[in-house]
């Protein structure tokens, strides 16, 4: 433990300075208002560490992300999608047994309370379906009266594994005009996705090639530290808010373009460029353009300064993927093409700007035949082992409630005019 020291209006003030396992340093400022009456300025907290966590851990620079100390080409390449939910969750890969159970518990939980499926029959088909999958887990805490009990701690983590796919699949087929199918406990996580979102009466046989690559999509999007929904699902948990209500609180704010959006948003920004004559250049060119108000989606990142390891996994996965269904997307040349001039565009260089997980992602769930609607959900439902790791570590540590300070800049005092 070494100190850091502040000097401000001629006082100096130590504080404390720590290291975690990867060598990140971190200054305590947690003494600073009281010695000094400063705080720090921070918008968007991309210096502030809000926390210590084992999760995950991220170097942005060399584009590292493992989960639990697993890299995360290793867990996309190896594991299955339950497997790493199950190490978020827990600190350690399942063995066969444990697996089995977590396995068998999540399936279970493909069922919902009746008052669930008919809550998600109240919903115009117009609805954007995160705006269904937020409401609906909110509302989980209305169907089980161990909502808020640590005893059920663990139930209420599978039953939002299970019902988040129950939701959006019956959400989706009321879109179709069909009845919600019910699981089939033959499949695993990934095959019970597909078989009740796309199965047309009996004898659906799941797409090995589908489950394979929704298994890979799942699994790079399970976790990444105190990104903007993750913080919000800790942010909403130290108030001591149920881990229903904090999960709800995470899927909205991953709704954001911003943020989780960005893979529909990406879609909807190449299906322009194709719409217009494919001409890419003149989207770089706008990208550049502050006054453009046009962003190029799927490229940038707060932490990832270097390639997003996750877009690098994902881009591979393209190709493979498109090839084994026999798809041929347009979309994709125009994104590599955006790629390739990005990588060499002095604007883009300057920034450190590379495409992200959003950037290609979408090119396979259209591939899958998700509807682009859809998109942020599919995240929704690869972000749920993060949220509720984080949800529960913060939980276990009894940690305090949140509660920014800030730099008032309004009106000095002034008497009301009688
Ligand atoms: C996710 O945090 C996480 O970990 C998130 C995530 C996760 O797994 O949880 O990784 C998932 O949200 C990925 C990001 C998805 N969002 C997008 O793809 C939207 C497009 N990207 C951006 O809006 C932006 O890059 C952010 C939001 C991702 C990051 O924004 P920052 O860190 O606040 O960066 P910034 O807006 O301050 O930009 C820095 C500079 C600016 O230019 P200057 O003012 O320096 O001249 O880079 C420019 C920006 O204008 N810039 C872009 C750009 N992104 C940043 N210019 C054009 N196109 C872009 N996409």
């Amino acid at each position: 433990m070494t100190t850091a020291k502040v000097q401000i209006d001629g006082n100096e003030y130590e504080l404390p300075v720590f290291q975690g396992s990867e060598q990140e340093t971190g200054i305590d400022i947690a003494s600073l208002r009281g010695a000094s009456k400063a705080i720090t300025f921070d918008p968007g907290y991309g210096n502030t560490g809000s926390c210590k966590s084992a999760i995950t851990f991220i170097d942005g620079e060399k584009g590292i992300l493992r989960h639990r100390g697993y890299a995360i080409e290793d867990l996309a390449a190896h594991a299955t999608f339950t497997k790493v939910a199950y190490l978020m969750m827990n600190g350690e890969l399942p063995n066969a047994d444990e697996l089995k159970a977590f396995e068998s518990a999540i399936n279970k939980d493909l069922s919902v309370p009746q008052g669930i499926s008919s809550l998600v029959e109240q919903f115009p088909t117009t609805a954007h379906p995160m705006s269904v999958v937020s409401s609906a887990i909110a509302a989980f805490s209305s169907f089980y009266p161990d909502y808020d009990q640590d005893s059920a701690l663990a139930a209420n983590a599978q039953r939002l594994m299970g019902h988040i796919v129950t939701v959006a699949t019956a959400y989706y087929r009321r879109t179709q005009g069909e009845t919600p199918i019910a699981y089939d406990d033959s499949l695993g996580y990934c095959g019970n996705f597909l078989k009740m979102m796309y199965a047309k009466g009996d004898g659906y046989e799941v797409p090995e090639s589908l489950e394979n690559a929704l298994n890979m999509l799942l699994i790079v999007h399970a976790d990444h530290e105190q990104n903007c929904s993750t913080s919000t699902v800790r942010m909403v948990g130290s108030s001591q808010a149920p881990l229903f209500a904090s999960i709800s609180a995470g899927v909205s704010a991953l709704w954001g373009p911003l943020h989780g959006g960005a893979n529909q948003a990406v879609i909807e920004m190449l299906q322009e460029i194709q719409d217009q004559g494919g001409d890419y250049e003149k989207s770089m060119e706008m990208a550049k353009d502050k006054e453009s108000g046009f962003r190029l989606m799927g490229f940038g990142h707060r932490v990832y300064k270097n390639f997003d390891p996750r877009a690098t996994i994902l881009k591979a996965a393209c190709d493979r993927v498109l090839d084994e269904l026999g798809v041929e997307d347009p979309l994709l040349d125009i994104a590599k093409n955006l790629e390739r001039i990005a990588l060499e565009d002095e604007y883009f260089v300057k920034r450190n700007l590379y495409p992200n997980v959003d950037f290609y992602s979408g090119i396979i769930y259209r591939a899958m035949g998700i509807p682009v609607d859809m998109f942020t959900v599919m995240f929704a439902i690869g972000r749920m082992p993060g949220w509720i790791a984080h949800w529960l570590e913060q939980h276990g540590e009894g940690g305090k409630i949140h509660r920014p300070r800030q730099i008032y800049t309004g009106e000095n005092f002034r008497s009301y005019p009688v």
